[in-house]
């Protein structure tokens, strides 16, 4: 199937300062199909969201091409740019300072109809609301009375509210409650069937991505380790990154927190051992100890 969005040999680097250029993506090959949702999963600092901006266009990157239905996007007019991003939508983590606080929930989420000089009423956007589980009596309220979760449920609702085709979510649900996260991951499901839509589903946490994925991407020091379909990727990690990431480490509540605690550090010294690992100061578990910085680790390594 024809590629919807595609990275093509993508490299984008950053000045760090006196040490020559970090190469935050390095190479990357990349496609999603229509109605496809591709997770992209790694560590903290691994390059996901740099990845995920260069897809959204927002940033250009050093070497390589992003293609939109098959279309250069840095060959783009400004007008073909602006229709193209129209059908390009991101979700963030941070759903709370996604929204001014000023602007009553109507109005933001008649933002996007109003830049894209789309035709939109009271009840269009009311219905937007109820499509992502929310009261269209919240038309006039601030994004201050919403929970975290309804405030991720407002975030989807803008970045649907033009139909488009594809969706980045960058860790949408990691600043949520395990519960909270399951009712935003069946969410973006539903939305993406009923839609057609394509997303790209950025996370740290294998456990979170297959749930709604159907091919993950496995992102290490900026390039893509290992790629599949999610079912035979997990039933069988090719590649000893991959293995790190899908032991049991991330059903804590299934293991006392020492055991976990000594899963990560075996993990840890196996990652080293392979050459994976390559001094990175803050998983230095050794120094570890209390219940708080081992949580810290198990994000990092995640
Ligand atoms: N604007 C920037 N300037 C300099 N370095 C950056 C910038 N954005 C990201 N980086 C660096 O690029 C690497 C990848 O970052 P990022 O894409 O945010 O990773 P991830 O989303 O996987 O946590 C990190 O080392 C980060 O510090
Ligand atoms: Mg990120």
């Amino acid at each position: 199937m024809t590629a919807l969005l595609e990275a093509k040999d993508v490299v984008r680097t950053y000045a760090a300062g006196g040490k020559g250029r970090l190469r935050a993506v390095d190479g990357i090959s990349l496609s999603l199909a229509p109605g496809e949702t591709l997770a992209l999963v790694g560590e903290s600092g691994c390059g996901k969201s740099t990845l995920g901006r260069l897809l959204m266009g927002f940033d250009r990157p050093d070497r390589g091409q992003i293609l939109f239905d098959g279309q250069d996007m840095a060959r783009l007019s400004s007008r073909a740019l602006r229709q193209t991003r129209s059908q390009l939508q991101m979700v963030f983590q941070d759903s709370a300072s996604a929204f001014n606080p000023r602007w009553t929930i109507g109005s933001a989420l008649a933002e996007p109809f109003r830049i894209h000089k789309r035709p939109f009423s009271r009840q269009s956007v009311e219905d937007l609301l109820e499509r992502v589980g929310l009261s269209g009596s919240f038309y006039d309220r601030y994004p201050a009375a919403l929970s975290g979760g309804q405030r991720q449920r407002l975030n989807i609702a803008r970045a649907i509210a033009l139909s488009p085709r594809v969706i980045v979510a960058d860790e949408p649900v990691s600043a949520l409650d395990v519960s909270v996260q399951a009712q935003i991951i069946n969410l973006l499901r539903d939305l993406q069937t009923d839609m057609g839509l394509a997303s790209l589903f950025i996370s740290h946490d294998l456990a979170v991505v297959r749930q709604i994925s159907d091919r993950i991407a496995v992102m290490y020091l900026g390039g893509i380790v290992e790629e599949g379909e999610t079912l035979s990727l997990l039933a069988a990690p090719a590649h000893p990154y991959t293995r790190a990431l899908s032991t049991p480490c991330h059903s804590p509540g299934k293991l006392s927190v020492s055991l976990c605690r000594e899963m990560c550090r075996a993990r840890f010294r196996l990652l080293q051992a392979v050459g994976f690992i390559r001094g990175a100061p803050e998983l230095s578990l050794d120094a570890q100890s209390s219940d708080q910085s081992w949580r810290k680790n198990r994000v990092n390594i995640a």
